[in-house]
């Protein structure tokens, strides 16, 4: 919910007149109950990432790093238009669009975060290696070094007010 990421939205108040007015529902996802601890395992799901916006940007995932940071992972987009915004440690920046039917790798050392673009949900299948672990502390702490807002009906990157070199 935006509850759940009030600070990382670059207008946190906006984020918390949503959450006063009904905190909606920013995203879920699904996962089959497999071992954490098997690097032979491949966990796989299905994330659900509704439209809207907090002020002028687009509901998003927390986004993070594997814990394994050199383990990759694969989306599939099956509904709904999208952009996958991978960071490395390093600060290499790179932005995908997801449109059905469209696969991405993400590789290994890139953390990542979908954000829906359009008006339906963004429905995209995962799968990565079942111990990668997930670090979201980094991500909390930093923020994304970019964001993605609406300007003038379109999807424009930005540089985050937010973001912190620590
Ligand atoms: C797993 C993975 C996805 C995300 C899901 C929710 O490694 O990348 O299953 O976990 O899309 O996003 P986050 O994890 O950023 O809250
Ligand atoms: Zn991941």
């Amino acid at each position: 919910r935006v509850s759940n990421m009030v600070s990382q939205f670059a207008d946190s108040d906006a984020a918390k007149a949503m959450v006063e007015n009904g905190d909606p529902l920013l995203y879920e996802f699904y996962g089959l109950d497999l071992p954490e601890d098997d690097a032979g395992v491949l966990q796989f799901g299905t994330t659900i990432l509704y439209p809207g916006k907090v002020g002028d940007e687009y509901f998003m995932t927390k986004g993070h790093f594997h814990t394994i940071l050199d383990t990759s992972e694969i989306y599939y987009c099956l509904k709904g238009k999208g952009m996958m915004l991978m960071e490395t440690p390093e600060g290499d920046v790179d932005c995908k669009e997801l449109n059905p039917g469209d696969a991405i790798f993400v590789p290994g050392r890139w953390a990542h975060r979908s954000i829906n673009i359009g008006n339906e949900p963004l429905i995209m299948f995962f799968v990565y290696r079942a111990d990668a672990g997930h670090d979201y502390g980094t991500i909390e702490e930093k923020g994304y070094r970019k964001i993605v807002v609406e300007k003038d009906g379109k999807p424009v990157m930005l540089d985050n007010p937010k973001w912190a070199e620590k």
